[in-house]
């Protein structure tokens, strides 16, 4: 295949190693700056120049986009998707990635274990907030942080105020969140790969840094992965739509503790720890799966008038239940499933003699009319409106 690396930095290890596993595996390979591209969207189909000329035809990139570009290098792997050019990391889930909060809230829904968090930007919120994940000493983020740069420890609420004030006033915002002090300094740094985990390795702050990233003088060594990080590694990288990540948890008393996925994981602490050849998964991987572009199924799907994608839930006392597929009559209503899940597994493509058990969550795809009965109702929180009393403004007068 003809692979382009984008990256603004040709001699850094990652992109060497890189460069020379694809050069090993008979791959045609170039280093291109990701600031030298031109999105032209003058024609009939979507193209780009680079260095002001016409790019010629790549199979597949590697984005390698470092937080200080994101917008432009996000666009530009946005480009090579709608020129259907095989990507590992999106635009999307890159984007997704690399804001603390974003990537946070994306993940809360998918029972992925974090450490306890909260946004607010009301001066009178801060405190209540802090209480909530824990008290002091709490842990302080900038969103877009690296490299540990931006993460504080504040050893008491006053503090922890007073820095969240003083970030507030130069316009910017914070996570809060609660200090996992059981983890001592350390953390896991998963690297997947597709749908496992490549290598792992174990970081420790040097003496009484609490932050272990490399950059901060953390040491790192190979470690063997627990199942259940693994797991909450492979599941929050897919979540985030990556398929090259680097997966940052804790080792608390309630087992892995998701930080943050990194979209351009570096590669030489997790290789030198490991003695792995990350590099060359990255490139098998991309190499296995280049014929299969990421489309925005979502997006696609919808242009089609009155068709449209919805999450049906088998309920307990409906008559769906013990039914197979077949019976179920979605087929006769043109609704088609795609995935169902079940609990915590997913059987993609459900075959028709399946049988419906009670919550199962059918993923599907129909007309739009078929499905608005069967969409469960949404989960009220809330009292119900209650009537207006019988006189709604009291008169003054009165
Ligand atoms: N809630 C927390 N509790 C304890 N340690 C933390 C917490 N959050 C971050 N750390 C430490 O700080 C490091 C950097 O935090 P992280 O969120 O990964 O930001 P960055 O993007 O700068 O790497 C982590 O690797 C970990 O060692
Ligand atoms: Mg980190």
């Amino acid at each position: 295949m003809k692979l382009a690396i984008l990256s603004r930095a040709p001699r850094a290890y990652s992109t060497q190693r890189l460069r020379s596993a694809a050069l090993d595996r008979g791959h045609e390979v170039k280093v291109l700056n990701t600031l030298r591209f031109a999105i032209d969207l003058s024609g009939d189909e979507p193209d780009l120049q680079y260095r002001g000329r016409p790019l010629s035809d790549y199979d597949a990139i590697v984005p390698r986009i470092g937080s200080s570009i994101t917008y432009f290098g996000t666009a530009v792997v946005r480009q090579f998707e709608q020129m259907d050019v095989y990507t590992p990391n999106t635009a999307h889930g890159i984007a997704n990635a690399r804001d603390k909060l974003r990537a946070t809230q994306i993940l809360s829904r998918h029972n992925i274990g974090m450490p306890a968090t909260a946004f607010v930007r009301n001066r009178a919120d801060v405190r209540d907030a802090i209480e909530r994940v824990g008290g002091a000493p709490v842990v302080i983020k900038l969103l877009e942080g690296t490299q540990g740069i931006g993460v504080i420890l504040a050893p008491e609420v006053n503090v922890a105020e007073a820095i969240i004030e003083t970030l507030h006033s130069t316009n910017q915002n914070v996570l809060i969140q609660r200090f996992v002090a059981e983890s001592k300094g350390r953390d896991i740094r998963a690297l997947v790969v597709g749908d496992r985990v490549v290598a792992a390795m174990r970081r420790r702050a040097s003496g009484d840094e609490f932050r272990s990233n490399v950059h901060r003088g953390g040491a790192v060594e190979s470690v063997e992965l627990p199942k259940e990080f693994e797991e909450a590694a492979v599941r929050s990288a897919q979540i985030m739509g990556l398929r090259v990540a680097g997966v940052d948890m804790l080792e608390s008393d309630q087992g892995p503790l998701v930080m943050e996925v990194n979209s351009s994981p570096g590669l030489e602490g997790i290789e030198t720890a490991t003695k792995l050849d990350v590099a060359g998964a990255i490139i098998d991987h991309i190499s296995n799966q280049v014929a299969f572009p990421e489309i925005d199924v979502r997006q696609r799907l919808t242009v089609s008038t009155g068709y449209g994608v919805a999450e049906l839930v088998v309920r307990g006392s409906a008559d769906l239940v013990g039914m197979t597929l077949r019976e179920s009559g979605l087929e006769e209503r043109d609704i088609t499933v795609l995935t169902m899940h079940r609990g915590t597994s997913v059987i993609p493509n459900p075959s028709r003699g399946l049988v419906l058990e009670p919550e199962d969550r059918l993923l599907c795809f129909g007309r739009l009319e078929e499905m608005r009965s069967m969409v469960p109702e949404r989960r009220r929180r809330r009292a119900k409106v209650r009537k207006l009393p019988k006189q709604p403004i009291s008169d003054p007068t009165t």
